[in-house]
C-alpha cells in the first residue's frame, strides 16, 4: 500500500508515521510539506521522516498530480491548524484548508485513489449548549478555522469522487507527547505551566467543555480510515473521532495535572465571562463503524507522557507561551525574518 501524507511535518504527522510504519510493515509512505515546523524537532534523536520512502517539501496550494501515481491513500493534515492562525491569516486559512484540501482530493479521485481521509475538527460545533453534538446535528463554527473544515466537507459532499472513499475525521483536540510537540493546545499547555513555574492559571471559569484525543489515537483511527469501505459508514463520512468518556470540563483537565505533577496549585477565574467555545460531542458513531479502533490512551497517560517528555527536553521556560512551541508565534517569527511573506509562502530572497 502506498500512502501520501500531507502536512506530515507537523505535530500529528511524526506520530501518526511512526504508527502507521508499525502497524503495516509493507507501507510505502511520502510526505508532503512546506515545512513550516520542519526543524521544531522536541526531544527527537533522529529526523522523524527517516521512516518516509521519500520526503516532497511544497505548497499544498501548488500540489502537482504526479505524486498521485500509484498512491492507494492520502491522509491529508496539511492546514493552518488551530484558531489563532486562522484569525491572524483568515484568506490563507480558507486557500489551504478549505480550497486545496478540495482541489486536492479531486485530483486523488481523478488519479484513482482508493482512501482519502481528511483531519477535520469537533472545533466547528463551536458554541453548543446542551446535549453531546452528534454529525447530524446543527454546526456552529466560531473561527475561521472551524470554517475551513466545514467548507471542505461541504465542497466534497455530493462531489463525484469516482468511487474514491472520502472520510472526514472530526478530531476532538489533540494532546499528548509528540516528535514535534505543540504547547498551544490546552492539556499540553497546562502540563508545561505546572512543570515549569508550579502554577496552572485557568483563564476562563473553567466550565468549558472540551473532548481530547491523544495523538497516538489520532493515528489510530487515520489506519482505521485509510482502509475504509464504502460499505462501512458510506463513500461520504464525516465522523466524530474520539470516545464520549474523553468529554472534559477545562477544571478537570486542571486538576488532573495537579494529581500528576507534585506542588502544583490552580487559580480558576471565577468571575471570567464564559468562553463560547464549548462543545460536548457525541462518538457513537465512530464506535459503532470502528470499535476495534477506539482510542485507548487514558488522560493520566497522556499526562505522564507530557511530563517525560518534557523531562527528556530539560524543559524549564515558564514564559513558553511566547515561544515557538505555541505555533501562531513560529509564523510571525519567520516572517519577522523576512523568510515568509503574508500569504504564508516562503520568500526565497531572504
Ligand atoms: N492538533 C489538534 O488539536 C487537531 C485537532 C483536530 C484536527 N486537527 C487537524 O489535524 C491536522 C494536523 O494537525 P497538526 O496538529 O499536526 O498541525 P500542525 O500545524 O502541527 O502541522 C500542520 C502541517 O501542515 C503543514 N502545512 C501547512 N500549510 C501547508 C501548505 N500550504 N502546504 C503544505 N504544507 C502545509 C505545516 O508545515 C505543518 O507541518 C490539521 O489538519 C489539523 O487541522 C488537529
Amino acid at each position: 500500500m502506498r500512502i501520501l501524507i500531507t502536512g506530515n511535518m507537523g505535530y500529528v504527522g511524526p506520530t501518526l508515521v511512526r504508527f502507521l510504519t508499525a502497524q503495516f510493515p509493507d507501507v510505502e509512505l511520502i510526505g508532503f510539506d512546506t515545512g513550516f515546523f520542519a526543524h521544531s524537532l522536541t526531544g527527537a534523536q533522529v529526523l522523524p521522516e527517516t521512516l518516509l520512502d521519500r520526503q516532497v517539501f511544497g505548497d499544498t496550494r501548488d500540489f502537482q498530480s504526479e505524486l498521485l501515481h500509484g498512491v492507494d491513500a492520502v491522509v491529508h493534515l496539511a492546514a493552518i491548524s488551530n484558531d489563532p492562525m486562522g484569525q491572524e491569516f483568515e484568506a490563507v486559512t480558507t486557500d489551504v484548508n478549505c480550497k486545496a484540501s478540495v482541489r486536492i482530493a479531486r485530483l486523488a479521485a481523478e488519479h484513482g485513489v482508493r482512501n482519502f481521509v481528511f483531519a477535520s475538527s469537533c472545533s466547528m460545533y463551536g458554541a453548543a449548549d446542551g446535549g453531546p453534538r452528534k454529525e447530524t446535528d446543527q454546526t456552529n463554527p466560531l473561527t475561521a478555522y472551524a470554517r475551513s473544515k466545514i467548507g471542505t466537507e461541504d465542497d466534497l459532499r455530493d462531489a463525484d469522487l469516482n468511487g474514491m472513499v472520502f472520510t472526514s475525521l472530526r478530531f476532538a483536540t489533540a494532546c499528548g507527547i509528540s516528535d514535534r510537540l505543540r504547547l498551544d493546545l490546552v492539556l499540553n499547555d497546562f502540563v508545561a505551566c505546572a512543570m515549569t513555574s508550579g502554577q496552572i492559571t485557568v483563564l476562563s471559569d473553567g466550565t468549558p467543555w472540551r473532548p481530547l484525543i491523544d495523538v497516538e489515537d489520532m493515528a489510530l483511527a487515520i489506519s482505521w480510515a485509510v482502509n475504509r469501505q464504502a460499505g462501512n459508514g458510506g463513500a461520504w463520512l464525516a465522523v466524530n473521532a474520539g470516545r464520549s468518556e474523553n468529554n472534559y470540563q477545562v477544571t478537570d483537565l486542571a486538576e488532573a495535572v495537579q494529581r500528576l505533577v507534585p506542588d502544583t496549585r490552580v487559580s480558576i477565574n471565577k468571575d471570567a465571562p464564559p468562553d463560547k467555545r464549548s462543545y460536548k460531542v457525541d462518538f457513537s458513531l465512530f464506535k459503532s463503524l470502528a470499535p476495534e479502533f477506539l482510542p485507548r490512551v487514558d488522560l493520566d497517560t497522556s499526562i505522564k507522557r507530557l511530563i517525560n517528555g518534557l523531562d527528556r527536553m530539560k524543559f524549564n521556560d515558564s514564559d513558553f507561551r511566547n515561544s515557538p512551541y505555541m505555533r501562531l508565534n513560529m509564523l510571525r517569527h519567520h516572517m519577522a525574518e523576512g523568510r515568509l511573506g503574508k500569504d504564508l509562502r516562503w520568500s526565497r530572497s531572504a
